[in-house]
């Protein structure tokens, strides 16, 4: 069937937090935005219009795009921006995709206020223990009191790290725990002896969280819109970009004639809190009484959940993130590659950049900051490489792009101490690598152990991967392939990449198009963190990509 989803328009509104008002870039208004539902199997259309004096462009998270990359929304990669008092209309067909996604802007850090969930119901039954109740929503999301685009602008000048954000939120809510917060607090009624379904996004720009509900326990079902074989656990980890479907039983307080209140908690996961943000975002649940009681806002002293691991919790969120595996089953078979064609192998770097000599740089040493993988950092071109790579201009005439280098320029011990002075260089360009359709690529996510305090979540366009292994210190070709789960492991679009460590992930590259591959932290991506991943068309017009839309926004 044909679904219009309610996005219409990109407009300007006022919204206070904290006792502040500013101007916020939203959807129709809504901060965060409308929640789209969609069905296994629809085609959908967003026309969007832009109202506001500046680009955009939206993403819709997940989505596979499948031969339709024109729709996937990154600006400068598949499409130019949508520009002031323009429109556009996506249109894409959901296809053997069922579950949790999201959407957001795509260009600067718009993403900050423009997103939001998009859920899409499956053709069958949920394969889940329990009938579900209800479902609920919960987006993670910061607030920053300054404009997010000048906040990224000022960083790119000053080639300093950004400031934080103001607050950390719960559906747009930052709760009691900043100040003149209190009345915007996210309360979620529930009944006791029931199963909800919690859709769980972290939209956050700069940190993964952390997110427990005081005395009770959660059962992953979902990751990344693929079902998962469920397990229970006290808290979860989610990195930007990532979503998370779990289960909640209602099964604690004990007397139903007054209400009770748990309080639910996030804050990030970060091996150094300095000079991030390390603050807590509270909400309640809220068990609702026989006695129809009025809700009322629990007072302080808020006790957080005795199940939050502290900030620094490397071994939760390992632990948490090796339990993750593909459900598996015959419904739902997972689609490894077992075999491989191509291995590239990428570091992912922090960099400095020499200060020109008349100015002062605030990054660190002097220095100004930089990101990169395999010490390239990524430059946005101002035209769509999709356009061009539709159009043959990628290899050919001209000498905007080139090619991904497929290992590391040079061997460093990358999780060493200091390895500042060997991996402090980096190239800049415009960065693809280029396969036949239906290549079976490895990609060996390789961390460095340069100033970064987090695991680095990377995200792919266009396809979902397999983490096959992760593990601490540097990848070993020889011995690690030998441990990977070529069973049953986790499907997913981005994957945190343990910090100090690495990842493996398998792609079956058979979506042909041009495709993003970025850190979903966004100062990372400003910096460089991303290249451009390019499946050419297979010999089958079923395996070609399709010619762009009339309405494709011009350069
Ligand atoms: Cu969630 Cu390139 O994006």
């Amino acid at each position: 069937s044909k679904h219009s989803p309610n996005i219409t328009h990109v407009e300007w509104k006022r919204v206070t937090r904290l006792c502040h008002t500013k101007s916020l870039l939203t959807i129709n208004g809504e901060y965060p935005g409308p929640t789209i539902i969609v069905h296994e199997g629809d085609n959908v259309e967003i026309k969007v219009t832009n109202k506001v004096d500046r680009n955009t462009t939206l993403h819709w998270h997940g989505i596979r795009q499948y031969r339709t990359g024109w729709a996937d929304g990154p600006a400068y990669i598949t499409q130019c921006p949508i520009r002031a008092g323009k429109s556009y209309t996506y249109k894409f067909t959901i296809a053997d995709q069922r579950g949790t996604l999201w959407w957001h802007a795509h260009l600067s850090w718009q993403r900050a206020t423009v997103y939001g969930a998009f859920i899409i119901y499956p053709r069958l039954p949920y394969p889940f223990s329990a009938p579900i109740h209800q479902e609920i929503p919960i987006i993670f999301g910061e607030w920053w009191n300054p404009d997010v685009e000048a906040v990224e602008n000022e960083m790119m000048l000053s080639g300093a790290g950004p400031n934080s954000s103001d607050a950390f939120t719960i559906n747009g809510l930052p709760g009691p725990l900043y100040p003149c917060s209190y009345q915007d607090t996210f309360i979620q009624t529930v009944e006791k002896g029931k199963t909800y379904l919690l859709r769980i996004m972290n939209a956050a720009l700069r940190n993964e969280l952390f997110f427990a509900i005081a005395d009770h326990t959660l059962t992953v079902v979902e990751i990344d819109a693929v079902y998962t074989k469920p397990f229970n656990t006290k808290a979860i980890m989610i990195a930007p970009g990532q979503t998370t479907n779990v289960l909640l039983t209602t099964n604690q307080a004990q007397d139903s004639s007054s209400s009770k209140m748990f309080v639910m908690a996030a804050r990030p996961y970060l091996t150094s809190s300095f000079p991030f943000d390390n603050s807590t975002t509270i909400g309640f649940l809220n068990y609702k009484s026989t006695r129809n009681e009025e809700i009322k806002h629990p007072l302080a002293p808020y006790v957080l959940p005795s199940n939050l691991p502290p900030m620094e919790d490397t071994i939760f969120a390992t632990k948490f993130s090796e339990k993750l595996r593909s459900l598996g089953s015959s419904q739902y078979p997972c689609r490894v590659p077992k075999k491989i064609d191509k291995r590239v192998i990428t570091t992912i770097s922090l960099n400095l950049q020499d200060c020109p000599s008349n100015e002062t740089c605030k990054g660190f040493r002097n220095k100004r900051f930089l990101a990169s993988m395999n010490n390239q950092s990524f430059i946005r071109p101002s035209m769509s490489i999709l356009e061009c790579h539709y159009k043959n201009l990628t290899t050919t005439s001209t000498n905007l792009f080139s090619n991904f280098p497929e290992n590391p320029p040079f061997p460093f011990n990358y999780t060493g101490v200091d390895p500042i002075a060997e991996n402090m260089n980096t190239q800049f360009g415009t960065k693809l690598l280029v396969v036949p359709f239906g290549t079976k690529l490895e990609m060996v996510l390789q961390d460095t152990n340069f100033l970064n305090p987090e695991n680095h979540p990377i995200h792919v366009h266009g396809h979902n991967f397999f983490i096959v292994g992760t593990g601490f210190g540097n990848y070993n070709a020889d011995k690690d392939p030998k441990y990977y789960n070529l069973v049953d492991p986790p499907e997913r679009n981005t994957v945190a990449v343990p910090i100090g460590g690495w990842a493996a992930i398998r792609i079956n590259a058979d979506n042909p198009g041009v495709w993003f591959i970025h850190c979903h932290l966004e100062e990372h991506t400003s910096w460089g963190l991303a290249m451009g991943f390019i499946v050419q068309s297979g010999p089958k017009p079923s395996q070609c990509l399709l010619p762009p839309p009339h309405d494709l926004p011009p350069c």
